[in-house]
């Protein structure tokens, strides 16, 4: 028996040191750095993991790792420019107006994706399945509506799965995940996670989600065009609209029990929310750990991001920021570019040029995070529970910041227009009022309960996919299925003219019936009629 099950665990071993040094590459050459960020996060899991990876990207990634193979794709600058400034208006996705501006800028989008298509055409990427030497067992496709990216699974004839940015109603579609528009608000609608839609909601629910999936169709023709551009000549790959039927499971970066909305989703649909945060924090450098541990009141971290730079601020604006906070009795590392030219001096304020910002966030004397806002910052505060002060300037950061005060964990107020007492009161509002570190602590407790972190569930399942070669078990029929088939359409029909049938032949049975009935009783009476003349 103990024999038996040493073999066991031996054979287990076995198969999971079997995945141990898979080669994977990563293909992540999205135009849009916040993608970028979840994405090199997932790079550099799997090779501290000891995996071999190797990531394509055509944007600088924002760090980079000594274990990661690197190639960046070198693009023109004009094509960058393109794409930055289409996806700059793209990501304000809470903005109620961002479906008004993706229609009206929709060539210029399509366009912009098309750009997408040089990369796909470079030698660097051609060298990846061209160059003998390159073996993989893994593609991981970091998608932003640029589903040709899977052509290079079938090139290298390996398995491929799908990161995502964003919750499961996006992309979902092509593993065959239900998309439930009477109870699943789109990302836009911003209701209560939990409550039903009122018909006004579920209305505009419909438009919505009718309104992507036609955005969708657009940028999915231009896409089959590019494809059909740069992969027209060879026979083994499939059409375009195939492409996405060889997906073994798809990666999406939230996380539905604690950031809603409720819905179904198939086994195939791993949500790897938060994966971009450490599951145990570094140890901080020395000077900030010694700062902090003696904070009686304790401490602030007061971060507006490094594209941020200093020249965009006021100097009249930094001046009051600093009025503000050297008066505070709470500690402050306040992340500073040039420690020669600081705002000015003061005992409770640590400047700091570098800031692992996920590390100080972790510290438990750290009790409030003034913040640009950036989906980083706010992500890394919400998984551990820490209130917001946000002061968005430009992108995504306005909308942002306006979730994260819908959702009671912190304030909003405008850098640009900051005025010391605003300022101030704001502080002690997120500080004073517990309202705001209850509602963000009790989101970070469910966020981080999970049975496995984010990180382990991400390692498993890719190791998952490696371990079987692909995933076609996990496969919903549905991705076979046409939209009749999916919709059991066909049955209806036939339903209906079953129905149809038999309702017209029972109504000439029943015409020719009472019809024959008729006449017989006529001949009857008729009959009677000659017999009564008899008699008399
Ligand atoms: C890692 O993968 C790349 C790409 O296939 C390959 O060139 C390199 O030799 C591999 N490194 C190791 C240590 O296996
Ligand atoms: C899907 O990918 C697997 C490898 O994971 C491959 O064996 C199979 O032929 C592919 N199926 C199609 C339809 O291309
Ligand atoms: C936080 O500050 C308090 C009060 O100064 C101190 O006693 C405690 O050790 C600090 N915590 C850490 C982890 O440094």
């Amino acid at each position: 028996m103990a024999g038996k099950s040493n073999w066991l665990a031996l054979y287990i071993l076995a198969i999971i040191a079997g995945v141990h040094g898979a080669d994977i590459l990563g293909l992540f050459t999205s135009l849009s750095p916040s993608h970028l960020v979840i994405q090199m996060s997932m790079a550099r899991i799997l090779a501290e993991r000891g995996h071999n990876v190797t990531v394509v990207t055509a944007l600088k990634p924002p760090f980079l790792h000594k274990d990661i193979n690197h190639i960046l794709v070198p693009l023109e600058k004009e094509d960058l420019q393109a794409f930055s400034s289409v996806v700059g208006g793209l990501s304000k996705t809470d903005n109620s107006n961002a479906y008004t501006s993706m229609f009206r800028s929709m060539r210029q989008i399509s366009e912009a994706f098309s750009k997408m298509g040089t990369v796909m055409k470079h030698q660097v990427v051609r060298d990846l399945y061209e160059h003998p030497d390159n073996r993989f067992d893994l593609v991981i496709v970091g998608y932003f509506m640029n589903s040709f990216q899977l052509a290079l699974g079938y090139k290298l004839k390996v398995p491929i799965v799908v990161a995502l940015s964003n919750p499961p109603a996006f992309l979902g579609d092509v593993l065959g995940n239900p998309w439930e528009v009477s109870y699943v608000p789109a990302m836009h609608l911003g209701t209560d996670s939990g409550s039903p839609m009122g018909i006004g909601k579920r209305a505009l629910n419909i438009l919505g989600n009718l309104g992507q999936r036609l955005f969708m169709f657009a940028i999915e023709y231009g896409n089959a065009k590019t494809y059909r551009e740069i992969y027209g000549d060879d026979p083994a790959l499939p059409s375009y609209g195939d492409l996405n039927k060889n997906i073994s499971l798809i990666f999406f970066a939230s996380h539905g029990i604690s950031e809603g909305p409720i819905r179904p989703n198939l086994p195939a649909v791993i949500e790897v929310g938060g994966i971009q945060v450490k599951d145990r924090p570094d140890p901080l450098p020395k000077s900030m750990a010694d700062f902090l541990s003696e904070a009686p009141h304790g401490a602030i971290l007061l971060s507006l991001g490094s594209n941020l730079k200093i020249d965009h601020l006021k100097p009249d604006t930094v001046q009051k920021m600093f009025n503000v906070i050297s008066s505070l009795k709470q500690k402050v590392i306040w992340k500073w570019d040039d420690l020669e030219n600081t705002p000015g001096t003061s005992e409770n304020i640590l400047y700091s040029k570098w800031l692992p910002q996920d590390d100080v966030l972790a510290h438990p004397n750290i009790t409030l995070f003034i913040t640009h806002a950036g989906k980083g910052g706010v992500t890394e505060a919400q998984y551990h529970g820490k209130p917001m002060l946000a002061l968005p300037v430009f992108g995504d950061q306005p909308s942002n910041a306006d979730v994260m005060e819908r959702q009671g964990f912190g304030l909003k107020q405008s850098l640009l227009n900051l005025e010391e007492d605003t300022f101030l009161g704001g502080i002690q509002e997120v500080l004073e009022n517990p309202k705001y570190a209850t509602r963000v602590r009790s989101f970070s407790a469910l966020y981080r309960d999970r049975p496995l972190s984010a990180q382990q569930t991400f390692i498993y399942w890719v190791e998952y996919v490696i371990r079987h070669r692909g995933a076609p078990h996990l496969q919903s029929p549905v991705v076979h299925m046409n939209y009749i088939e999916v919709n059991n359409l066909d049955i209806y029909a036939l339903v209906l003219v079953a129905t149809a049938s038999i309702y017209f032949i029972v109504k000439l049975v029943i015409g020719l019936l009472s019809k024959a009935l008729k006449s017989k009783t006529l001949k009857k009476s008729q009959v009677n009629h000659k017999n009564k003349l008899k008699m008399k």
